[in-house]
């Protein structure tokens, strides 16, 4: 016997254009946690998908407890017991948490039905057993992102299977979702499942991984056990030369006041919230999951309709009651979650890109094709966007790389105020600190920049000043020069310091 649960061994696979993987591979040892590295376009949610046997590999072997698989198909693969958490949830909106679950293979009673009841009987027996507190009976569309995406955990575990794959499993969940993940993985592992997780986050690799295995552009680089590894190290391998600065804040000139929000309400959701940015300045916004500061943004860009308050854009009241207005004003808004509200999957790198500026492109009603394909191809460089081509479906580009299509897409319209959600979620560490440096000019031009974030490094590192909020209200505005993790914490949780303004 090898001793793996699983041997991949040659895989290679090509789309149009890309070679996406050239002769790789991956071993997992039977009760371990086996992290995948890399950065964005690396390969590793398409070496997942061909295990799973969601795509064919073109070339390469699949091995599973030493005896050769042949994988065709989705339903193999569950049968031979892969499953995998996706990076890109797609949750049926209508249907409630049970029948999600159970999406395809339905419990059926008497007569052959569908029986509802066992089904959410099921779900909250499987949610009891791990600790997850969502009522079977709600609908998909009424949770929230982080509880969908438990409920797609809960889901791949639900298959008993002997390899589970987590694809950027906690992008989307807060820091106490995290460690009840983590309980849960670390239990799965005691019981002999091995969990395939693929992160961009450091800190959950040392934390979590056993072994770890780095790919870059679509080739297999090395394969370690996580004790020989340091944070340096795994970025070396990753990206193939040192980053020294992660965060290269520039200085940049701070000026009048560009936007100033007064007294906003909106449900029980945004609690008279009152603050203001100024030109060059990266106003960022602290809080745990659920504190609102994605609503505030939503509100102020007319998303959601303001119950009351005011927004005044260079000193002038203005009224936003939809995005059109918001984008007139001078705003641009990236939110966070691109597979919901962000991409359209069929449509091509450029039509994604071009997507908030068109207006701009047809001064005389007619688009300027030549002018969009040139400055569409430059934002292509200037982020390092992967992409075969401007053609591309963007729904084809990996997650990373998607979320840069995106923030170009706001790019184009330069905005004066500039809100983004959530900027380096699911960004590799080389293209995150193009992100940020990118951000930083920004303001050095004079932009006003807010940044909802929930990485506490990326907060402290890029803000000027930090609003941090907790249920709903703003529990205190500070300084960077103030500014520490036990500060914003404590800020964050409603505990009283005093220095709350
Ligand atoms: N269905 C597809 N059609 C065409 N190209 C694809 C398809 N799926 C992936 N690719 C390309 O294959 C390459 C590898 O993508 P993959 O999604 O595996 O990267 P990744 O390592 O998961 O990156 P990320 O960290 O950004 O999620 C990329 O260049 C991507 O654009
Ligand atoms: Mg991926």
């Amino acid at each position: 016997m090898s001793g793996y649960v699983l041997e991949m061994e040659g895989i290679s696979k090509a789309f149009p254009g890309v070679q996406a993987l050239d002769n790789v591979e991956l071993k997992v040892r039977p009760g371990t946690v086996h992290a995948l590295m890399g950065e964005n376009g690396a390969g590793k949610s398409t070496l997942m998908k061909i295990l799973i046997g969601l795509y064919q590999e073109d070339e390469g072997t699949i091995k599973l407890d030493g005896q050769l698989v042949k994988i065709p198909n989705t339903s193999a693969g569950l049968a031979l017991g892969v499953s995998m958490i996706h990076q890109e949830l797609s949750p049926v909106p209508e249907r409630n948490v049970a029948e999600n679950i159970y999406l395809g293979r339905e419990i059926t009673g008497k007569f052959g039905l569908v029986s509802q009841r066992t089904m959410r009987q099921a779900a909250q027996e499987l949610f009891d057993r791990w600790g997850i507190q969502i009522n079977p009976r709600s609908k998909m569309k009424e949770l929230s992102i982080a509880q969908t995406q438990m409920v797609e955990i809960a889901k791949a575990i639900s298959y008993d299977s002997r390899i589970i794959i987590m694809d950027e499993p906690t992008s989307a969940i807060t820091e106490v979702e995290v460690e009840h993940l983590f309980r849960i993985i670390r239990a799965l592992r005691t019981e002999g499942t091995s969990i395939i997780y693929i992160t961009h986050k450091m800190d959950e690799v040392f934390q979590i991984a056993d072994d770890v295995t780095v790919y870059r552009d679509g080739k297999w680089v090395a394969t370690k056990p996580a004790s020989e590894l340091d944070h340096d190290k795994l970025i070396t391998l990753m990206v193939g030369r040192e980053l020294t600065n992660l965060f290269p804040k520039l200085e940049a000139e701070i000026g009048e006041v560009v936007l100033e929000v007064k007294g906003l309400n909106r449900g029980d959701v945004v609690k008279d919230v009152s603050f203001n940015v100024r030109r060059g300045e990266i106003l960022g916004f602290a809080g745990l999951m659920g504190a609102g500061r994605t609503e505030v943004l939503e509100t102020v860009f007319g998303v959601e309709k303001a119950d009351s308050g005011e927004i005044i854009v260079e000193g002038k009241p203005v009224r936003v009651a939809s995005p059109d207005d918001a984008i007139a004003a001078g705003m641009g808004l990236l939110t966070e979650d691109r597979k919901l509200t962000g991409i359209m999957p069929i449509l091509s790198v450029r039509d994604n890109m071009v997507m908030a500026a068109a207006p701009k492109y047809s001064p005389s009603g007619f688009l300027d094709f030549a002018q969009i394909n040139k400055d569409c191809a430059e934002q292509v460089k200037a982020l390092s966007i992967k992409t075969p081509s401007l053609k591309q479906a963007i729904g084809n580009l990996s997650g990373g790389n998607q979320q840069k299509v995106l923030i170009s897409r706001w790019l184009l319209t330069s905005p004066e105020i500039l809100m983004i959600d959530e900027p380096t979620r699911g960004i590799d560490v080389g293209a995150k600190s193009e992100i940020h440096k990118l951000m930083s000019q920004l303001a050095q031009q004079g932009k006003a920049i807010i940044m909802v974030s929930s990485e506490m490094p990326e907060v402290l590192g890029m803000s000027d000043r930090i609003v941090v909020m907790h249920e709903g209200k703003v529990s205190g505005i500070v300084d960077r020069a103030d500014a520490t993790q036990e500060v914003i914490m404590q800020l964050a949780t409603g505990m009283e310091t005093g220095e709350a303004k």
